[in-house]
Formats: structure tokens, sequence, C-alpha cells
């Protein structure tokens, strides 16, 4: 079968890699992509929907695989569904569930699935009335409509708070994405992601993982796209991942079936792991990255049939199958990164992490002169499987160690909150 990925991060290029492994996959090219992924896949310099339909129908693509939202918030999926193209990943409608929080926060309270305690506001009066009202802070602010993830502001005092209302309402911040804004209680605890596979009506979670979203070691500066993933996250004991299937994630799938959107692609739910139990942080309508970077190497079935199967409604559990081991995903970001980033940098070392058992996926690289040169925020994710977390770690940053150029920054800290739930359980 030949498979078409759209996209150009390291997630795209871990799911890539993982669907050439597929044994009924023959071809697989990605849209635009980047020059990094071309020992897994043949890259098709197109853009725009159009021209991806066009390439679809033309090589006659069995498989089309969204990597970002955006093409999803616009509506490809439905596209391809209107001309009987198989493409994984959810309708328009269906892909609300990240486009709008407010739409997530209305569904969730509707069907009684946990998640913040939130309003929703459009009016700046209002809502600056409701933030002198409340006592409690920190309180949590969030631009309604994608934001790149930035969209979001923990705010320390009611100043800050009503500073950034005003912000996103004018939309000096967040362009485009700051129509309303939802303004949520605050949960404490430990953050961990499911991704899932859907066909619309069964759900199949992927192994637990957890994002490290500041730049920063010990959670500190600012957010980012994501600094690194590892898999399993031990906070995800069977337990919480059980209750995670009863109360949110089956609830959620079932809604979207029954208002008439089903979800059909990786739901992914981003959750807090609070002393109530879990709740649910936000929903994204696809991979997360760098979740998938970490997930990806530890599935052991036959990724294409899987995804065909949630695209005709014939998803089973038996088909998602996980190694025994653990995997680590460092993500290495250019200089100045998140708030801008630099570019041209010679990167060296690529190789040598391989050959010490790492997994180089590219994001923000391109080819120049025979030489891998920086071009974007986040450059490469390495990373390493091992049977213990704690090994998976240190071969990850072995890796590292080898990778190099002026002005690369990484978090030396990933996966060690694993580390300290495996310590406390000994
Ligand atoms: P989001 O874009 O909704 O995923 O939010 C980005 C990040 O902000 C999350 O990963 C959390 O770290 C944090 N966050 C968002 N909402 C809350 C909340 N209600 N309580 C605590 N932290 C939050
Ligand atoms: N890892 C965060 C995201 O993909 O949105």
């Amino acid at each position: 079968m030949k498979v078409l990925v759209i996209g150009s991060g390291g997630r795209e290029h871990a799911l890539l890699w993982k669907l050439s492994q597929s044994p009924s996959v023959t071809d697989v090219y990605v849209v635009p992509g980047n020059d990094g992924m071309s020992d897994v896949a043949s890259l098709i310099p197109i853009k725009g929907n159009e021209d991806i339909i066009d390439f679809a129908r033309l090589m006659q693509v069995d498989l089309t695989v969204a990597g970002p939202e955006t093409v999803l918030t616009e509506g490809l999926a439905d596209e391809f569904e209107k001309r009987g193209m198989a493409f994984f990943g959810p309708s328009k409608a269906a892909a609300r569930i990240e486009g709008s929080k407010g739409f997530a926060k209305a569904l969730m309270k509707k069907y009684g699935i946990p998640t913040a305690a939130y309003e929703t506001f459009d009016d700046e009066e209002k809502a600056i009335a409701y933030l002198k009202a409340n006592d409690t802070y920190p309180i949590v602010i969030k631009a309604d409509g994608l934001a790149s993830g930035k969209g979001v502001i923990i705010a320390q005092s009611e100043e800050e708070a009503i500073d950034t209302v005003k912000d996103m309402l004018e939309g000096h911040t967040f362009s485009g994405a700051g129509r309303s804004v939802v303004i949520e209680e605050f949960m404490e605890g430990e953050e961990a992601s499911m991704l899932c596979f859907c066909d619309g009506t069964n759900v199949v979670p992927m192994i637990s993982s957890q994002d490290h979203k500041r730049i920063f070691d010990f959670d500190k500066g600012p957010n980012t796209g994501g600094m690194g993933a590892y898999a399993p996250a031990p906070v995800m004991t069977k337990k919480m991942c059980e209750e995670v299937n009863v109360r949110i994630l089956r609830p959620i799938v079932a809604a979207m079936k029954k208002e008439g959107y089903p979800f059909k692609g990786c739901l992914y739910a981003g959750l807090m792991i609070t002393s109530e139990g879990p709740k649910v942080v936000e929903f994204n309508c696809r991979f997360g990255d760098p979740e998938t970077e970490a997930v990806l190497p530890l599935f052991d079935g036959d990724l294409a049939r899987v995804m065909l199967d949630c695209v005709h409604g014939t998803l089973s559990d038996e088909a998602v199958v996980w190694k025994k081991a653990c995997a680590v995903d460092v993500v290495l970001a250019s200089e100045g990164y998140p708030a801008s980033h630099s570019s041209g940098e010679v990167i060296s070392g690529i190789e040598d992490a391989k050959k010490a058992g790492c997994l180089v996926f590219h994001a923000g690289t391109v080819k120049k002169n025979g030489q891998y040169v920086v071009n974007g925020g986040r450059v490469l994710n390495v990373v390493a499987l091992a049977d213990t977390l704690a090994e998976a770690k240190a071969k990850a940053y072995e890796g590292v160690s080898r990778i190099s150029w002026r002005g690369m920054q990484y978090r030396h800290d990933i996966a060690d909150k694993g580390l300290l739930h495996l310590e406390t359980k000994k």
C-alpha cells in the first residue's frame, strides 16, 4: 500500500519511520517533510490542500495521515472522505475538540467528563468582573482557538489575570486566536498524555507518556511545543489507565458519536492526575509532539493496518500491541527557542548518536552542501529504547552528547519525574 503523511516535524518523521516498517506498505511519501526524512520517505514539495488531494488521487495513495491539527481544522479529512479516499484524522466537526477550547469544555460539561471548572467570555468587562470576584490564584486563562500551544497563561495574581484577558480579547498577543477566552480553575497535579486510536466508535489507548512543556530543567521558563517525552509514564499505573479509559476516553468518544461528529484518528488526551483523580487539561485531534517520538518506537503492530481499521470502523484491541520496554525522547532545540530561533548552524554527530543505538528524528533541519543545518526551533529528537526507564534515559543522553551545534539547548531532566515514581515505589 502507498502511504502519505502530511507535516514536517519530528512527530511526522516518527510516523513515517513506523509506517515504513508495516509489512503492507510499499511506498511512503511526505508533504512537505524535511530533508532528514529522506531515509524513510519521498519528499513531495507541494503546498496547499488542493495539491495534496490531487497528489493522493494521481498516485493512488491508499492511506493519507495528518500530522498537524491545521489541515484537520480546515476540513481536509472531509475532502478525502467525499472522494472515497482513506484519511487518518478527524472531520472538521470532530477536530473542534482541539480547535475550540470553549467547544471542548462544553462537551465535557454536558457529558460529565472530569475537567477544570471554567467560564467562557467574549466580553472584556464581564471577564474582568469575574476575575475580581475570584479569590483563588493562580487561575488559568486560555485563548479560544488555535494558538500553537502558546495560548495558555497561568496568572498568579488578579492584576496579571486582568492584563492577560485584555491582551487576548483585544488581540495583541494571540492574533486570530483570541476572540474569546476561557478562564478556568488551576489543577494541581502531574500531567500525562494518552494518545488513542479511534474509529468513531471504538477507542484503543496507546501506551501512556509524559511531555516536558517548559524550556528549562525543573519545569522552569516559558512553555514550548515540548522539550522531550518518555513512555510509559509510571504516574499512569494500570489502575489509573483503566480509570482514564472508563471516565474520560470511552465517554468522550461515545459523546462525539452521539452528537453526530464521530472521532476517527488519533485522539490525544492531555491529563492532570490530581488528588481527586484524572482530569482533562485538553484534547488534541492529532498525535502529540514530542510524545509520538517516544510512543511509536514502542508500538509492535502494523501501524498502517491499524490506521486503516480506524478509517473503516474496524479497530480492535488485539491489533494494538506494545513492546515491553521504555523510551526516552530528548528534544534538541536551537538558540533563542521558544521566543524565536536561530538558523544555519552546522549540526555534527547525528550518525554518532545513531551508532550509540539511538533513533534520531528530524524536526527543524535542512541539508546544505551535504550537511544538516539548523532550520527551526525544535531541531532534532534523540530517542532511546531500553528495558528500564533509567537505561533508556542514559542511552538517550549518550546519544545527545554526541550531537552539537552552536547554541544547541536541551533539558537534562527528561524522564526524571518517572524515575522518581519508580524510586518511591521501591
Ligand atoms: P493547554 O494548551 O490547554 O494544553 O495548556 C498548556 C499547559 O498549560 C498544560 O499542559 C498545563 O501545563 C497548563 N494548564 C492548562 N490548563 C491548566 C489548568 N486548568 N490547571 C493547571 N495547568 C493547566
Ligand atoms: N506535546 C504537546 C502537543 O503535542 O500538543
